[in-house]
């Protein structure tokens, strides 16, 4: 495991991106935040700040639907602050509706953000990491892109397995080149935050608790996981093999 002191967050101005900001403040390191709603990374770069004057915490106004904007933001971002360890492509919508029922608004909202948003953060980020020849490179998944998923869900599934197949595939040009980038995906499981506020479910864990989990994780750099590991790591295989009419529950 390699000590990362300098990590950018994309989407950190609310629930996973702003925990693990938390997270990785408090242990010391400098942290890059982007969002599109600045006022609350402001917000949380002086509540980081108070509680570790000894850290430097740059904000940025960013829309990652905006390849030219995410290409100058991580080039500022890197050299203000002396180069960045660890992307973490996190910023993500949860929006969708079942296909061909009027609101292909927002399916089409959920693909920009969630599959062209994080395809110009992977070449944003892929590219300032060559340059440097090492670093971590680490994508916000989901475990609904183990399987189709029906009606809100479908939309937003096929991002994510769009997100952890280009992960996968990226892992694999640079491990088989023995380059120093590293790269992991992350699956999340339900984790309560303003994205699932709607959804019951008792695969839900704790905000806190599944916060906790991804900082553990990404901290280990895996090339796959699952989080939180209960119950993930099991239903997660499942998921992939189970009939259709059972999986759907799952999800
Ligand atoms: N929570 C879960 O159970 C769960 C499970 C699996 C995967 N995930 C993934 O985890 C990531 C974080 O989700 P969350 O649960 O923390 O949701 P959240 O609280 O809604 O946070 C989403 C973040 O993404 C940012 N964002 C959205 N659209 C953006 C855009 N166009 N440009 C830049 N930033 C944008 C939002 O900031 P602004 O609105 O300020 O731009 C916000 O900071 C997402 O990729 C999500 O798919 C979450």
């Amino acid at each position: 495991m390699t000590d990362r002191h300098t990590i950018l967050i994309t989407g950190a101005s609310s629930g996973l991106g702003e925990g693990m900001a938390r997270r990785w403040a408090a242990r010391g390191k400098n942290l890059a935040l982007c969002a599109r709603r600045l006022e609350r990374l402001e917000e949380l770069r002086g509540e980081l700040l108070a509680a570790n004057p000894a850290i430097t915490v740059a904000v940025r106004e960013l829309d990652v639907t905006d390849a030219d904007a995410v290409e100058r933001v991580f080039g500022e971002l890197d050299a203000e602050l002396g180069g960045i360890d660890r992307y973490v492509l996190n910023a993500g919508l949860g929006k969708g509706a079942s296909i061909g029922t009027g609101k292909a608004h927002a399916n089409r909202e959920t693909a920009m953000i969630n599959a062209v948003g994080v395809l110009n953060q992977a070449e944003a980020a892929a590219a300032l990491l060559r340059g440097r020849g090492k670093g971590h490179l680490v994508f916000i998944s989901s475990v609904s892109a183990l399987r189709g998923m029906p009606k809100s869900q479908n939309t937003y599934g096929a991002t994510k397995a769009f997100v952890s197949s280009l992960a996968q595939g990226l892992y694999a040009e640079l491990d088989s080149a023995g380059s120093d980038i590293k790269v992991t995906d992350i699956l999340p499981g339900y984790i309560r935050t303003e994205l699932n506020r709607s959804v019951q479910t008792s695969l839900m864990a704790d905000y806190d608790k599944g916060v906790d989990a991804l900082v553990r994780t990404i901290d280990a750099e895996p090339v796959r996981a699952l989080v939180p590991a209960w119950p993930w790591r099991l239903l997660g295989p499942l998921l992939t093999i189970l009939p259709e009419k059972v999986s759907r529950r799952f999800v």
